[in-house]
Protein backbone atom coordinates (compact mmCIF):
# COMPACT_ATOMS: atom_id res chain seq x y z
CA UNK A 1 0.00 0.00 0.00
CA UNK A 2 1.35 3.38 -0.68
CA UNK A 3 2.87 5.51 1.98
CA UNK A 4 3.01 8.70 2.04
CA UNK A 5 5.99 11.31 1.88
CA UNK A 6 7.18 12.36 5.19
CA UNK A 7 6.36 16.12 5.01
CA UNK A 8 2.80 15.73 3.73
CA UNK A 9 0.67 14.97 7.08
CA UNK A 10 -2.19 13.18 6.68
CA UNK A 11 -5.15 13.00 9.24
CA UNK A 12 -9.23 12.18 8.11
CA UNK A 13 -12.27 11.14 9.83
CA UNK A 14 -13.92 7.92 10.16
CA UNK A 15 -17.56 7.02 10.15
CA UNK A 16 -20.78 5.36 8.75
CA UNK A 17 -22.45 7.22 6.63
CA UNK A 18 -19.38 10.03 6.61
CA UNK A 19 -20.44 11.91 3.76
CA UNK A 20 -22.28 14.46 5.87
CA UNK A 21 -19.13 14.97 8.25
CA UNK A 22 -18.17 19.06 8.31
CA UNK A 23 -15.05 17.88 9.91
CA UNK A 24 -12.89 18.22 6.59
CA UNK A 25 -14.22 21.57 5.59
CA UNK A 26 -12.66 22.65 9.03
CA UNK A 27 -9.62 21.16 8.74
CA UNK A 28 -9.21 22.10 5.26
CA UNK A 29 -9.94 25.10 6.00
CA UNK A 30 -7.09 25.30 8.32
CA UNK A 31 -4.71 23.47 5.90
CA UNK A 32 -4.99 26.26 4.21
CA UNK A 33 -5.19 29.29 6.12
CA UNK A 34 -1.73 28.18 7.79
CA UNK A 35 -0.07 26.78 4.53
CA UNK A 36 0.58 23.55 5.78
CA UNK A 37 1.24 20.32 3.26
CA UNK A 38 -1.32 17.95 4.90
CA UNK A 39 -4.56 16.66 3.80
CA UNK A 40 -7.69 15.45 5.79
CA UNK A 41 -10.06 13.00 4.24
CA UNK A 42 -12.84 11.22 4.71
CA UNK A 43 -12.93 7.24 5.34
CA UNK A 44 -15.95 5.20 5.24
CA UNK A 45 -15.85 2.42 7.82
CA UNK A 46 -18.26 -0.06 8.68
CA UNK A 47 -18.61 -1.24 11.99
CA UNK A 48 -17.79 -4.60 11.14
CA UNK A 49 -14.76 -3.38 9.11
CA UNK A 50 -13.39 -1.27 11.90
CA UNK A 51 -10.45 -3.03 12.73
CA UNK A 52 -9.20 -3.57 9.55
CA UNK A 53 -10.32 0.01 8.45
CA UNK A 54 -8.14 1.25 10.97
CA UNK A 55 -5.17 -0.73 10.19
CA UNK A 56 -5.21 0.55 7.05
CA UNK A 57 -5.57 4.31 8.41
CA UNK A 58 -2.24 3.24 9.89
CA UNK A 59 -0.83 1.92 7.05
CA UNK A 60 -1.19 4.73 4.76
CA UNK A 61 0.37 6.82 7.93
CA UNK A 62 -2.09 9.02 9.26
CA UNK A 63 -0.83 10.78 12.51
CA UNK A 64 -4.46 10.80 13.22
CA UNK A 65 -8.22 10.60 12.99
CA UNK A 66 -11.32 12.21 14.01
CA UNK A 67 -14.07 9.90 15.26
CA UNK A 68 -18.11 10.12 14.61
CA UNK A 69 -21.22 7.81 14.65
CA UNK A 70 -21.12 4.58 14.98
CA UNK A 71 -17.45 4.55 16.32
CA UNK A 72 -17.07 6.57 19.30
CA UNK A 73 -17.45 3.77 21.65
CA UNK A 74 -16.00 0.36 19.71
CA UNK A 75 -12.99 2.46 18.56
CA UNK A 76 -11.10 2.43 21.88
CA UNK A 77 -10.59 -1.40 21.73
CA UNK A 78 -8.11 -0.78 19.42
CA UNK A 79 -6.58 2.34 21.55
CA UNK A 80 -3.25 1.41 23.80
CA UNK A 81 -4.44 4.32 25.57
CA UNK A 82 -6.70 6.77 26.56
CA UNK A 83 -7.06 9.90 28.08
CA UNK A 84 -8.54 9.52 31.55
CA UNK A 85 -12.14 11.79 29.81
CA UNK A 86 -12.18 9.20 27.10
CA UNK A 87 -12.14 6.34 29.48
CA UNK A 88 -14.40 7.72 32.19
CA UNK A 89 -17.12 8.69 29.56
CA UNK A 90 -16.47 5.37 27.75
CA UNK A 91 -16.21 7.24 24.14
CA UNK A 92 -13.38 9.34 21.78
CA UNK A 93 -13.69 11.75 18.84
CA UNK A 94 -10.00 11.89 18.52
CA UNK A 95 -6.97 9.86 17.66
CA UNK A 96 -3.49 10.16 17.90
CA UNK A 97 -1.10 7.70 16.13
CA UNK A 98 2.25 7.34 17.05
CA UNK A 99 5.71 6.36 15.35
CA UNK A 100 4.98 2.67 16.83
CA UNK A 101 1.16 2.76 14.71
CA UNK A 102 -0.03 2.81 17.78
CA UNK A 103 -3.47 4.90 18.73
CA UNK A 104 -4.09 6.88 21.63
CA UNK A 105 -7.94 8.28 22.32
CA UNK A 106 -8.79 11.73 23.35
CA UNK A 107 -12.60 13.17 23.82
CA UNK A 108 -12.29 16.57 22.48
CA UNK A 109 -16.19 17.16 22.22
CA UNK A 110 -16.57 18.50 26.17
CA UNK A 111 -13.92 21.09 25.54
CA UNK A 112 -15.28 21.97 22.39
CA UNK A 113 -18.35 23.03 24.53
CA UNK A 114 -16.70 24.79 26.76
CA UNK A 115 -14.71 26.79 24.56
CA UNK A 116 -17.67 27.75 22.58
CA UNK A 117 -19.53 28.90 25.68
CA UNK A 118 -16.55 30.54 27.01
CA UNK A 119 -16.19 32.37 23.02
CA UNK A 120 -20.10 33.36 23.45
CA UNK A 121 -20.22 34.30 27.15
CA UNK A 122 -17.70 37.08 28.52
CA UNK A 123 -16.02 36.42 32.03
CA UNK A 124 -18.10 32.86 31.81
CA UNK A 125 -17.68 31.63 35.61
CA UNK A 126 -19.36 27.66 36.01
CA UNK A 127 -18.89 27.76 40.01
CA UNK A 128 -21.64 27.37 42.00
CA UNK A 129 -23.55 27.46 39.03
CA UNK A 130 -27.31 24.92 38.54
CA UNK A 131 -27.11 23.36 35.15
CA UNK A 132 -29.97 21.60 33.24
CA UNK A 133 -28.93 19.42 31.05
CA UNK A 134 -31.73 17.85 28.47
CA UNK A 135 -30.95 14.75 27.22
CA UNK A 136 -28.72 11.40 28.45
CA UNK A 137 -27.27 10.21 25.25
CA UNK A 138 -23.74 10.10 23.85
CA UNK A 139 -23.28 14.16 23.43
CA UNK A 140 -25.03 14.65 27.27
CA UNK A 141 -22.23 11.92 28.32
CA UNK A 142 -19.09 14.28 26.50
CA UNK A 143 -20.67 17.37 28.42
CA UNK A 144 -21.63 16.03 31.39
CA UNK A 145 -17.97 14.82 31.64
CA UNK A 146 -16.64 18.26 30.62
CA UNK A 147 -19.14 19.88 33.16
CA UNK A 148 -17.61 17.64 35.89
CA UNK A 149 -14.50 19.52 36.68
CA UNK A 150 -15.48 22.82 36.06
CA UNK A 151 -16.59 23.86 39.80
CA UNK A 152 -20.34 24.06 39.46
CA UNK A 153 -22.74 22.88 42.16
CA UNK A 154 -25.10 20.45 40.34
CA UNK A 155 -26.53 19.13 37.36
CA UNK A 156 -30.16 18.50 36.57
CA UNK A 157 -30.27 15.77 33.67
CA UNK A 158 -33.47 15.86 32.66
CA UNK A 159 -33.88 12.86 30.39
CA UNK A 160 -37.49 11.31 28.78
CA UNK A 161 -36.60 7.88 29.37
CA UNK A 162 -35.57 8.64 33.70
CA UNK A 163 -33.79 5.40 33.96
CA UNK A 164 -31.32 6.62 31.48
CA UNK A 165 -30.47 9.52 33.36
CA UNK A 166 -30.31 7.63 37.15
CA UNK A 167 -28.00 5.24 35.69
CA UNK A 168 -25.41 8.05 34.51
CA UNK A 169 -25.89 9.92 36.85
CA UNK A 170 -24.93 7.36 39.46
CA UNK A 171 -22.15 6.22 36.78
CA UNK A 172 -20.50 10.01 36.89
CA UNK A 173 -20.86 10.23 40.46
CA UNK A 174 -19.34 7.14 41.08
CA UNK A 175 -16.33 7.99 38.60
CA UNK A 176 -15.44 11.57 39.09
CA UNK A 177 -15.38 11.29 42.93
CA UNK A 178 -13.59 13.72 44.75
CA UNK A 179 -10.03 12.70 45.02
CA UNK A 180 -9.69 11.19 41.54
CA UNK A 181 -6.95 12.17 39.49
CA UNK A 182 -9.33 14.50 37.29
CA UNK A 183 -11.08 16.09 40.09
CA UNK A 184 -8.22 17.86 42.20
CA UNK A 185 -8.87 17.69 46.00
CA UNK A 186 -9.91 21.43 46.53
CA UNK A 187 -12.50 21.16 43.90
CA UNK A 188 -16.03 19.29 45.22
CA UNK A 189 -17.16 17.57 42.05
CA UNK A 190 -20.42 18.45 40.70
CA UNK A 191 -23.30 16.94 41.69
CA UNK A 192 -25.73 14.88 39.33
CA UNK A 193 -29.67 15.00 39.75
CA UNK A 194 -31.24 12.58 37.54
CA UNK A 195 -34.54 14.21 36.54
CA UNK A 196 -38.21 12.78 34.62
CA UNK A 197 -38.68 15.03 31.84
CA UNK A 198 -42.10 16.07 33.83
CA UNK A 199 -39.65 18.00 36.02
CA UNK A 200 -38.14 20.78 34.06
CA UNK A 201 -41.02 23.43 34.56
CA UNK A 202 -40.27 22.77 38.40
CA UNK A 203 -36.34 22.81 38.25
CA UNK A 204 -36.16 26.18 35.93
CA UNK A 205 -36.54 28.46 38.73
CA UNK A 206 -32.95 27.40 39.98
CA UNK A 207 -31.28 26.69 37.02
CA UNK A 208 -28.62 29.21 35.94
CA UNK A 209 -27.71 27.29 32.75
CA UNK A 210 -30.08 24.87 30.27
CA UNK A 211 -28.16 22.92 27.50
CA UNK A 212 -29.78 20.85 25.36
CA UNK A 213 -27.71 17.77 23.80
CA UNK A 214 -30.52 15.89 22.43
CA UNK A 215 -31.51 16.46 18.71
CA UNK A 216 -35.02 17.30 19.18
CA UNK A 217 -35.37 20.75 17.56
CA UNK A 218 -33.17 19.82 14.26
CA UNK A 219 -34.38 20.19 11.01
CA UNK A 220 -36.04 17.11 9.99
CA UNK A 221 -36.35 16.08 13.98
CA UNK A 222 -39.06 16.61 16.40
CA UNK A 223 -39.98 19.90 17.83
CA UNK A 224 -38.06 20.74 21.79
CA UNK A 225 -41.36 21.64 23.23
CA UNK A 226 -40.00 23.37 26.64
CA UNK A 227 -41.45 26.76 28.16
CA UNK A 228 -38.65 28.48 29.10
CA UNK A 229 -40.47 31.36 31.29
CA UNK A 230 -39.66 29.97 34.98
CA UNK A 231 -35.89 31.07 34.05
CA UNK A 232 -34.47 33.42 35.93
CA UNK A 233 -33.73 36.47 34.10
CA UNK A 234 -29.82 36.23 34.24
CA UNK A 235 -29.91 32.08 32.88
CA UNK A 236 -28.11 31.06 29.50
CA UNK A 237 -29.54 29.12 27.45
CA UNK A 238 -27.38 26.64 24.56
CA UNK A 239 -28.44 24.46 21.95
CA UNK A 240 -25.93 21.64 20.69
CA UNK A 241 -28.20 21.53 17.50
CA UNK A 242 -26.80 24.33 14.83
CA UNK A 243 -29.32 23.37 11.99
CA UNK A 244 -31.24 25.37 12.14
CA UNK A 245 -28.77 27.70 13.63
CA UNK A 246 -31.06 29.95 15.52
CA UNK A 247 -33.11 27.09 17.00
CA UNK A 248 -36.73 27.35 18.73
CA UNK A 249 -34.89 27.20 22.10
CA UNK A 250 -32.49 29.57 21.59
CA UNK A 251 -35.23 32.03 19.64
CA UNK A 252 -37.41 31.50 23.03
CA UNK A 253 -34.36 32.52 25.37
CA UNK A 254 -33.83 35.67 23.14
CA UNK A 255 -37.29 36.58 23.70
CA UNK A 256 -37.12 36.24 27.16
CA UNK A 257 -33.27 38.60 26.98
CA UNK A 258 -31.88 35.66 28.07
CA UNK A 259 -28.24 34.75 27.08
CA UNK A 260 -28.27 32.20 24.12
CA UNK A 261 -25.49 30.32 22.83
CA UNK A 262 -25.63 28.45 19.28
CA UNK A 263 -24.44 25.44 18.97
CA UNK A 264 -21.93 25.17 15.58
CA UNK A 265 -18.99 26.87 17.97
CA UNK A 266 -18.72 23.48 19.81
CA UNK A 267 -18.42 21.53 16.70
CA UNK A 268 -15.24 23.97 15.69
CA UNK A 269 -14.19 24.03 18.42
CA UNK A 270 -13.68 20.20 19.38
CA UNK A 271 -11.50 20.18 16.41
CA UNK A 272 -8.79 22.55 17.26
CA UNK A 273 -7.33 19.52 19.28
CA UNK A 274 -6.70 17.33 16.95
CA UNK A 275 -6.03 19.92 14.59
CA UNK A 276 -3.09 20.99 17.02
CA UNK A 277 -1.38 17.60 17.46
CA UNK A 278 -1.65 16.13 14.01
CA UNK A 279 -0.60 19.23 12.10
CA UNK A 280 1.53 20.84 14.73
CA UNK A 281 -0.25 24.40 14.72
CA UNK A 282 -2.93 25.74 17.51
CA UNK A 283 -5.79 26.90 14.95
CA UNK A 284 -8.03 30.01 15.57
CA UNK A 285 -12.41 29.72 15.11
CA UNK A 286 -13.35 32.39 13.24
CA UNK A 287 -16.02 33.84 11.61
CA UNK A 288 -14.70 33.35 8.25
CA UNK A 289 -15.14 29.42 9.32
CA UNK A 290 -18.16 29.43 11.18
CA UNK A 291 -20.13 31.11 7.88
CA UNK A 292 -18.01 28.29 5.93
CA UNK A 293 -19.10 25.53 8.00
CA UNK A 294 -22.47 27.07 7.95
CA UNK A 295 -22.84 27.66 3.86
P1 LIG B 1 -26.45 11.43 20.85
O1 LIG B 1 -25.25 10.56 20.75
O2 LIG B 1 -26.57 12.44 19.73
O3 LIG B 1 -26.58 12.08 22.19
P2 LIG B 1 -28.33 9.37 21.52
O4 LIG B 1 -27.27 8.71 22.30
O5 LIG B 1 -29.21 8.54 20.65
O6 LIG B 1 -27.72 10.48 20.58
O7 LIG B 1 -29.25 10.23 22.55
C1 LIG B 1 -30.34 10.95 22.10
C2 LIG B 1 -30.95 11.73 23.28
O8 LIG B 1 -32.06 12.48 22.79
C3 LIG B 1 -31.47 10.84 24.38
O9 LIG B 1 -31.33 11.48 25.62
C4 LIG B 1 -32.96 10.70 23.99
O10 LIG B 1 -33.81 10.38 25.06
P3 LIG B 1 -34.11 8.83 25.45
O11 LIG B 1 -32.92 8.38 26.24
O12 LIG B 1 -35.35 8.87 26.21
O13 LIG B 1 -34.23 8.09 24.12
C5 LIG B 1 -33.23 12.09 23.51
N1 LIG B 1 -34.41 12.13 22.64
C6 LIG B 1 -34.51 11.68 21.38
N2 LIG B 1 -35.75 11.88 20.90
C7 LIG B 1 -36.46 12.46 21.91
C8 LIG B 1 -37.81 12.93 22.05
N3 LIG B 1 -38.69 12.84 21.03
N4 LIG B 1 -38.19 13.49 23.23
C9 LIG B 1 -37.31 13.61 24.25
N5 LIG B 1 -36.03 13.18 24.18
C10 LIG B 1 -35.62 12.62 23.03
Amino acid sequence: MEKILKDSVRAGVIGHPIAHSKSPIIHGYWLQKYGIAGEYLRYDIAPQDLKSGVARLVELGLRGFNVTLPHKESILELCASQSELAQKIGAANTITIDDSGRLHADSTDGFGFLQNMAAHVPNLVWHNKTIMILGAGGAARAIVGALMTCGAAQIILVNRTFDKAAALGAEFNRKFAQGSEMIPAEIIPVKIIPAPWTAILEFLPRCDVVINTTSLGMRGQAALEINLDPLPAHAMVSDIVYAPLETELLKQARRRHVTAVTGIGMLLHQARPGFARWFGIEPAVTPELEALVLS
